[in-house]
């Protein structure tokens, strides 16, 4: 399809490139309806007496073909789990993406681990597996995989790194449903593999999350650890280490047992939609969408792609406003709000634990760990670059096809500009 980009653009007046409005998005319906029903009329709330939680569980293990699903309150709380369930030591180190959610560290915080941040990869935003080899030490415990985005990170030579060090490699695969890396499934890798049901995800209870493993042992762990370490499998009440309250409830379950049933044609329809954006992009100059590595399959939680800003003469913010203007929701930033995870103040302040600088500063050795400008550079870089448009059920082919005509016309304005 040939689209005119040398219309003027709208935030200099020029007719919009969105011309159609959105569909209404609605994901939740009847069957949600009817499965939450059922958990009132059984007057069960509670994931121990109930039926859906475990059925969630079930479910999830089974798609993803792995033995045991633990079902929790949130991703963050998933990512607390399985970290937890490795049994690191305080001060050890867990070496996880400079672009991610905080909720992919929050939890290595809580245990008293320390976070290292590793780059990413130019093309793809995910972490650069030279980037996370370099920052191995002895002190490192694990190494945290975030499928950014809704693509797979490397995951062979991730998994090789980890199996060199001796290490065991958790994947947090929020933002990551359906994403495939050479045929398999992320999740399936991980020795334990961690996801998110809150309300921005591919499926959404509201709020909810789930761990994957094929561990038994790992298994009974999470189970003590999202629920305060009450041996409800033996029917004893005596903790022998902290732990949070995290249940899942039947009514978060209902809900997303409903959206599990959902997530193949969710899937279905971002792919296909993802996939007619990128082949749009291809045919912009100055434009790039994020590297789709052959053998993956990208699962567009979110739509990437990168500016030549040598080419455009212009930053993500400008674009994005000319975006925006066209009526395309594009943001800058990326999805951490403008910089990688340790430029936040809680790294550069060392405040996790206000009152203390623990566990940047070990208590024991009072070895200390600083995070500065500069750690990761490709990741610093990319937010002057990169754009990000959200994806959803609701978008159509005319969205897209819009979408393209904006961001052409906005790359177009720029080339023409930078030449002049
Ligand atoms: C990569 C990643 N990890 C963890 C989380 C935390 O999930 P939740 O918001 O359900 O706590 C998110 C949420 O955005 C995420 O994107």
């Amino acid at each position: 399809m040939k689209l005119d980009f040398a219309q003027p653009l709208a935030i200099h007046g020029g007719p919009k490139a969105k011309q159609t409005p959105f569909r209404p998005r609605r994901r939740h319906g009847e069957r949600e309806k009817q499965l939450l029903n059922e958990v009132i009329d059984s007057d069960v709330l509670f994931f121990y007496l109930g039926t859906k939680v475990r059925e969630l569980e079930r479910q999830f293990a089974a798609l993803y073909g792995r033995r045991h699903g633990i079902a929790c309150s949130s991703g963050t709380a998933a990512v607390h789990i399985a970290v937890a369930a490795l049994e690191l030591p305080p001060g050890r180190e867990v070496i996880t993406s400079a672009i991610t959610d905080m909720g992919s560290v929050t939890g290595i915080l809580y245990q008293g681990l320390v976070p290292v941040f590793a780059d990413v990869e130019p093309d793809t935003l995910n972490m650069d597996p030279e980037s996370v080899r370099k920052r191995i030490t002895p002190r490192t415990g694990a190494i945290l995989v975030v499928h950014h985005a809704g693509l797979a990170a490397d995951l062979d030579a991730l998994m090789a790194i980890g199996r060199e060090a001796g290490i065991p490699v958790v994947e947090d695969c929020a933002q990551a449903y359906g994403c495939r890396y050479h045929g398999q499934l992320v999740g399936t890798r991980g020795l334990l593999s961690t996801f998110s049901l809150n309300h921005f995800k591919h499926i959404t209870c509201g709020s909810g999350g789930m761990v994957l493993t094929d561990d038994d042992r790992l298994r009974y762990f999470c189970s003590l650890f999202l629920d305060k370490c009450y041996q409800r499998e033996e029917g004893i009440r005596n903790p022998f280490f902290l732990a949070p309250n995290y249940q899942m409830t039947e009514l978060q379950a209902a809900v997303a047992l409903a959206q599990l049933e959902k997530l193949p044609e969710f899937l279905e329809h971002r792919i296909r939609l993802g996939r007619r954006l990128d082949e749009h992009l291809r045919e912009i100059p100055g434009v790039t969408p994020q590297h789709t590595p052959p053998g993956c399959v990208h699962s567009y939680f979110l739509y990437l792609f990168r500016l030549d800003t040598n080419r455009l003469r212009c930053t993500a913010e400008e674009f994005a406003q000319a975006l925006q203007a066209e009526g395309v929701p594009a943001k800058a930033r990326l999805i951490t709000g403008g910089r990688p995870v340790y430029l936040y103040d809680i790294f550069q302040r060392r405040s996790a634990f206000p009152g203390s600088q623990y566990p940047f500063v070990s208590l024991d050795t009072g070895a200390s760990r600083v995070y500065r400008a500069g750690d990761c550079p490709v990741a610093e870089a990319a937010f002057s670059q990169w754009l990000t448009l959200d994806m959803a059920e609701n978008y159509t082919e005319t969205d897209i096809d819009e979408f393209a005509l904006g961001i052409g016309k906005v790359a177009y304005h720029y080339r023409k500009a930078a030449a002049a």
